[in-house]
C-alpha cells in the first residue's frame, strides 16, 4: 500500500497506526460527526480498530479510504474513501470529512478530485457517487462545486442522532468530470 496521490497542498494516503490519536482527537468534534457515521471513531480502541480494517480493505480491493495530509506542516487533517468499489459496474461510493479548522479553503475539493482523478484513471470506474444528508449545506456545495448530479433524494434514510434524516444521492461520470474541468 504504497500508493500516494498529491496535490497542490495536500497528500492522500493510506492511514497508519500512528494516526490514530491525531483522527481520534479530530472526530470529536460534534460538527464534523452531525451529518457522517464517524462518531464511531469516537473512542482510541474503535479508531485503531477502523484504521486496523482499512489496511484488510485495500487487500480485499473493494473500499480504499485515504488520510489526507496538510503538506506543510505534515499533519493528518481529514479522511476521504471509496467505499463499495464495483469492479464489474465500475462505480463506488465517496465519502469524507475535515478537521473544523481546515474548513473553507477548498482543502475537500481538492481532496476529491485527485480521487476522482484516481479512479477514473487509475482504477478505470465510471461513476462516483455520495449520499449526502439533508440539510449538510457545506457538502452539499463541495458536491455542487466539483459537478456532482443531484439524482435522487431519498426521505427518511437514515436514523441519526436520534432523529430520522433525509438523503440527497449525488452522483459524477467521469464525462461529466472531464467536461466540467
Ligand atoms: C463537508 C466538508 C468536508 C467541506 O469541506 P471544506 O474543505 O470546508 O470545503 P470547502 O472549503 O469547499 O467549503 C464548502 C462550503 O462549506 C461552507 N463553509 C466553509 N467554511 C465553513 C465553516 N467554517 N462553517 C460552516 N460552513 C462552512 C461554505 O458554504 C463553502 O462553500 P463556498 O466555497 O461556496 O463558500 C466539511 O464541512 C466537513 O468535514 N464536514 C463534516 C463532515 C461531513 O459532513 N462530511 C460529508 C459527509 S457527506
Amino acid at each position: 500500500m504504497k500508493i500516494k496521490l498529491e496535490g497542490p497542498r495536500i497528500i492522500l494516503r493510506p492511514p497508519v497506526l500512528s494516526d490514530t490519536d491525531i483522527i481520534n482527537a479530530h472526530v470529536q468534534v460534534p460538527d464534523i460527526c452531525r451529518y457522517t457515521f464517524i462518531s464511531r471513531l469516537s473512542t482510541i480502541e474503535s479508531t485503531r480498530e477502523y484504521i486496523r480494517n482499512t489496511r484488510k480493505w485495500w487487500r480485499s480491493g473493494r473500499n480504499q479510504h485515504f488520510a489526507i495530509v496538510w503538506k506543510n506542516p505534515q499533519c493528518v487533517i481529514g479522511m476521504i474513501g471509496l467505499s463499495a468499489i464495483d469492479h464489474k459496474n465500475r462505480n463506488a461510493e465517496l465519502g469524507y470529512w475535515l478537521a473544523k479548522k481546515y474548513w473553507g479553503q477548498g482543502l475537500t475539493p481538492e481532496a476529491i478530485r485527485l480521487i476522482l482523478d484516481y479512479s477514473f484513471k487509475d482504477l478505470k470506474l465510471r461513476r462516483i457517487y455520495a449520499h449526502v444528508m439533508h440539510p449538510n449545506k457545506p457538502s452539499i456545495r463541495v458536491m455542487e462545486k466539483i459537478g456532482f448530479q443531484r439524482e435522487g433524494y431519498l426521505r427518511k434514510a437514515v436514523f441519526q442522532n436520534g432523529r430520522w434524516l433525509d438523503e440527497i444521492l449525488f452522483a459524477i461520470l467521469k464525462e461529466d468530470y472531464l467536461s466540467h474541468r
